[in-house]
């Protein structure tokens, strides 16, 4: 057996932070804000079922292949890929999918921080009151007004991306970790509460039908191909974010363990938010597709309709941005980490570079919601591009390879010896679903989108 690496880097203080770590990455933006207005835009019930057998078949076999290969490599994925793949005798190259993985950082970062900034945003408005008591038309109005604003949207981005390179330049260890521990349970009550309101609207059964009723005429080879890219972006997979976390890892800790509780705990965030939502849609005769701002124009409805709203609201963009905060780290944390280990630079340069190439970047995602609106190759704008690109194919491709790697390049009995799990049935059904059912199924949703299968 070889000799266990150390990570340059640091490592967690227990394998219990490095779950509320890896947590706090998986729940986010994803959860609820993308998935609410893609199960909208998909039209409900069939494709929340193929979501959820994509968590289950593809989204978790290769997040236990990530925290393996990333704790065995403990270095950037890239520099991880290429250890590992020399270790074994194999090519290189592998390396190119640690690359792939950093260069979908920097863009993944670059739309993240301006989302997140409509969450800042909203702290402000729910804290001045500005939902009380207003319709629906006025809601959307307020919302309208922010996209519209180039100006405001580049202030609020700038300041997410301070507070995110702020705290990785500091190393995560001591700052966000002990934030997340309270942060996630409070975001977990919160939706429940909003939930509790959204059962009280009348509309409920219909939002859950809407969820949970598969209407298979409505699932499109697009829409299949969501669903996976969704699995993959909410649980932060394919580029390396968990893998670099999976990196700072004890060495007795139980990877299959933790996948699977933060696979659960990601998965429950979804799915409240979208009955916090949905039901709140259907009182209010709005629209499920009706895209990006689905969640700021329905839960201010809420809000501005239950007693103590002012607070519950506030409380609740509170609790949403600082949920994309622990993800946004985690997005930037392998480009940090290549950074420094191979142009030599220090944390804070390396955060400066990586921030600010995203921060550049993600002017194009503020200019189209209003300057380049009408600015559109194949019916998609810059940011339509963006989330696509890197949600739909850089992170299932990525997936894909990883996959691969744990299933076909490592040797068997060094991918065994990480697990730690002996040979038993997991092993064994975890080890044949990542080397065939996974990859198989990740193809076949990429052809079946190409129109080929
Ligand atoms: N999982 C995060 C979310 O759901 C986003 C993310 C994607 C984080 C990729 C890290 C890497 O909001």
């Amino acid at each position: 057996m070889t000799e266990k690496r150390q990570s340059i880097h640091g490592q967690w203080s227990s394998r219990w932070i490095f779950i509320l770590a890896a947590t706090g990455s998986a729940v986010g933006l994803g959860n609820v804000w993308k998935f609410p207005y893609i199960t909208g835009e998909n039209g409900g019930g069939a494709f929340v079922l193929v979501y959820l057998i994509c968590i289950a078949l593809v989204g978790l076999p290769i997040m236990v292949a990530e925290i393996l290969i990333g704790r065995r490599g403990r270095q950037s994925p890239l520099n991880t890929m290429h250890a590992l793949a020399q270790e074994a005798g194999r090519s290189p190259h592998w390396r190119w999918v640690g690359a792939m993985g950093i260069a979908s950082g920097f863009l993944i970062l670059s739309f993240y921080t301006v989302i997140a900034g409509w969450a800042v945003a909203y702290i402000f408005r729910a804290g001045s009151g500005a939902f009380q008591g207003a319709t629906a038309d006025e809601i959307d109005a307020l919302f309208d007004g922010l996209l519209a604003s180039p100006w405001a949207l580049l202030g609020w981005h700038t300041l997410f991306m301070i507070m995110t390179v702020g705290v990785v330049a500091r190393g995560v260890k001591s700052g966000l970790e002990q934030t997340v521990r309270i942060m996630m349970p409070a975001l977990f009550l919160l939706l429940v509460l909003v939930v509790g309101f959204a059962m009280s609207t009348g509309a409920f059964e219909r939002g859950v039908e809407f969820m949970f009723a598969p209407d298979f005429s409505k699932l499109t080879a697009e829409s299949i191909l969501i669903a996976m890219g969704h699995a993959f972006f909410t649980l932060s997979l394919g580029m390396g974010a968990i893998m670099i976390y999976g990196s700072y890892l004890p060495q007795n800790a139980s990877i299959a363990g933790a996948s699977i509780t933060i696979a659960l705990a990601d998965t429950a965030v979804a799915l409240l938010a979208g009955l916090a939502i949905f039901p709140i849609v259907f009182a209010n005769g709005l629209q499920p597709g009706s895209g990006p701002g689905l969640v700021f124009q329905t839960l201010p409805l809420a809000f501005g309709q239950m007693p103590g709203g002012v607070v519950f609201g506030t409380l609740f963009f509170i609790l949403l941005t600082f949920a994309a905060w622990s993800s946004s780290i985690s997005i930037v944390e392998p480009v940090v980490a290549w950074l420094v280990e191979t142009r030599g630079m220090t944390r804070s340069r390396a955060c400066l570079v990586s921030g600010g190439v995203s921060w550049l970047l993600g002017i194009g995602t503020i200019l189209s919601f209003n300057v380049w609106a009408e600015w559109k190759l194949a019916g998609k704008t810059f940011f339509d591009w963006m989330d696509y690109l890197t949600a739909n194919i850089m992170l299932p491709l990525g997936g894909l390879f990883i996959a691969l790697f744990a299933g076909w390049v490592m040797k068997r009995f060094d991918v065994q010896d990480e697990l730690g799990l002996g040979e038993s049935v997991w092993f064994k059904v975890w080890y044949a679903v990542t080397r065939y059912v996974t990859p198989v199924l990740v193809l076949v949703v990429f052809l079946h989108a190409v129109g080929i299968v």
